[in-house]
């Protein structure tokens, strides 16, 4: 089933969260190759001054990438999310969609990301801004966020009528408050309060991990896609492994040891050519970690990487546990529903 945002029509209602630090280029087009019909980038800042920074030139890095080309921008003020708009607009960008979902820290003495949600007013005059900002181009404008700022202040549903006037044309919701982070488990019926109140396409996010949840969270709130973040780190087939169960009713066998092995080290090469050799392999690691952390003798490995410094030496020894492992089974252990997600945000969200 297709979705519109626009002019834009999505493959399928599956999308990868945005993840600063980690759904970078090379990142969002594996998962679009295995099953994601859309992936929207890391957020990038409304701060001028660090547009010209290696980070933030690294995250508006598109090349080659299946569009729609969508950029999160995040920030505090309604005029520098406006320059923010266009200036993503004018290098690629054929969607924006606005952070209101992370839970990051004060930036500039104000509230970014989620926090947000506690300011209607500031929250709806940015919205509008970058409506406004993006109108002449006819670039959707999309927005992310919590289901409120705390337990007492579940707003979301009165903001996301306010952001639909404004002219926002989809709207995602993390199943959690901001005042929760990572904690406790997302709920789903302000989500679904949220579909009911909109008539623009609603996205459920937050927990999903398994092809039945999936079902579960768009039968429980009506959403017109759901969005993973977590659950794809090491895993990005995830995605075709939900398609195929959404489709069929059953479910796909887990990837063979052999493809994984030939997807992590073109995964690797790709990471390589975006960050460079020093910072390749290092920021390499925490994938790799994901990839194997179920694996047999997955942990001494992931120790192991720790110690190795060179692309060269990474990839081969990537290869060789690979061929390890092929020697002890041909598919992938089928993945435990009940497996942990870990909510180790708050750094990599820091809006510079
Ligand atoms: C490492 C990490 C970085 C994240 N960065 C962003 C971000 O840049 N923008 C954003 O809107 N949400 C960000 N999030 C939140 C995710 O998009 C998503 O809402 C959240 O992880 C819940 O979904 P999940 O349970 O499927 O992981 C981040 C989450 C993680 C774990």
């Amino acid at each position: 089933m297709t979705l519109q945002i626009g002019t834009h029509t999505l493959e399928n209602r599956l999308f990868v969260a945005p993840m600063a630090g980690v759904t970078d280029r090379p990142f969002r087009m594996l998962c679009r190759e295995l099953g994601a019909g859309y992936a929207v980038s890391e957020m990038v800042t409304s701060r001028k001054e660090l547009w010209g920074t290696l980070k933030t030139s690294r995250r508006a890095n598109h090349d080659g990438e299946p569009g729609p080309i969508a950029v999160q921008i995040a920030g505090t003020d309604a005029a520098m999310m406006a320059e923010a708009t266009v200036y993503n607009i004018e290098r690629g960008a054929q969607i924006i969609d606005i952070n209101m979902g992370c839970p990051a820290k004060k930036v500039c003495n104000k509230w970014a990301g989620s926090a947000l949600m506690r300011d209607e007013p500031l929250a709806l005059e940015i919205v509008q801004a970058v409506v406004d900002a993006a109108q002449p181009y006819n670039v959707p404008v999309t927005l992310k966020m919590r289901t409120g700022w705390s337990e007492e202040n579940r707003n979301a549903v009165k903001l996301a009528r306010d952001f639909e006037s404004a002219g926002v044309q989809m709207l995602t919701v993390h199943g959690r408050t901001r005042e929760q982070g990572y904690k406790g488990s997302a709920e789903y019926d302000t989500i679904a309060a949220v579909k009911a109140a909109v008539r623009v396409p609603v996205v459920a996010n937050g927990d999903i991990r398994s092809p039945e949840k999936a079902r579960d969270v768009l039968a429980a709130t009506g959403a017109d896609a759901v969005m993973i973040g977590r659950a794809a780190q090491g895993r990005p087939w995830i995605f075709r492994e939900i398609a195929h169960f959404l489709e069929t009713g059953e479910h796909r066998a887990p990837p063979l040891v052999a493809e994984v092995r030939r997807l992590l080290l073109d995964h690797l090469v790709e990471h390589y050519a975006l960050y460079g050799d020093y910072s390749g392999v290092r920021t390499a690691r925490k994938h790799i970690g994901w990839y194997v952390r179920t694996l047999p003798d997955g942990e001494a490995f992931r120790g192991r990487m720790n110690t190795i410094e060179d692309c060269g030496e990474q990839l081969r020894a990537v290869g060789d546990y690979f061929d390890g492992l092929a020697d002890r089974m041909d598919r992938m252990p089928a993945h435990q529903a009940d497996e942990e997600l870990s909510g180790e945000e708050e750094a990599a969200c820091a809006v510079d």
